[in-house]
């Protein structure tokens, strides 16, 4: 019965590991909640300039193929950061904090540290960085002509 009791518990670990997210640390202070509510949201025309001077020079929705990128898509690292953080605040918290202070054990992701390396560390202030990740959070995010057949293929269900 133990042996059982045992190999149950082995497997749900082996099964559950590769869907966890890497950074188990979710506990987001009272300031840090209170500054995601009462962020300036930005303007469509705001988020996409934010984006495009900071972030698509590495995250490029313009991409011709997978294999000349720099880094994951945006909208990539949204599915996976939405799937991990449903909840708004979570997900502004979490994304934020990466791109503040990008370290390996704060990554939600594995397979690009060790793809791409892991990201350099952005030059904007927080709260820049907040109202960036709630813009990606509440807008659609253009993506690469390759990325939906990618995703389709990795995961064996249409995009969007
Ligand atoms: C100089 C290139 C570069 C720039 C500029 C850049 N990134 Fe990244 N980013 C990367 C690379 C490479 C990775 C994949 C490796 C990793 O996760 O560290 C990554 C990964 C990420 C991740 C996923 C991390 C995780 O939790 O797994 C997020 C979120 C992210 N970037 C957001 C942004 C945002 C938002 C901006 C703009 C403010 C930005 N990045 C600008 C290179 C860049």
């Amino acid at each position: 019965m133990k042996k059982i009791f045992l190999l149950l518990f082995i497997t749900t670990t082996l099964l559950s590991c590769g869907r966890e997210p890497a950074n188990k640390k979710e506990v987001i202070s009272e300031t840090e909640i209170s500054n995601i509510e009462e962020l300036t949201l930005l303007s469509k025309g705001e988020g996409l300039e934010l984006l495009k001077n900071n972030c698509y020079t590495c995250h490029s929705p313009q991409s011709k193929s997978h294999d000349e990128m720099l880094a994951p898509p945006l909208a990539g690292i949204k599915y996976n950061y939405i799937k991990h953080y449903p909840n708004r605040t979570k997900f502004i918290a979490r994304m934020s904090n990466f791109v503040h202070q990008p370290t390996k054990e704060n990554a939600v992701m594995k397979g690009p540290v060790r793809r791409f390396g892991l990201m350099p560390k952005s030059g904007l202030e927080l709260e820049e960085i907040q109202q960036i990740s709630a813009f990606i959070y509440d807008n659609q995010l253009d993506i690469p002509n390759w990325f939906k057949e990618h995703f389709e293929e990795q995961h064996d269900k249409p995009w969007n």
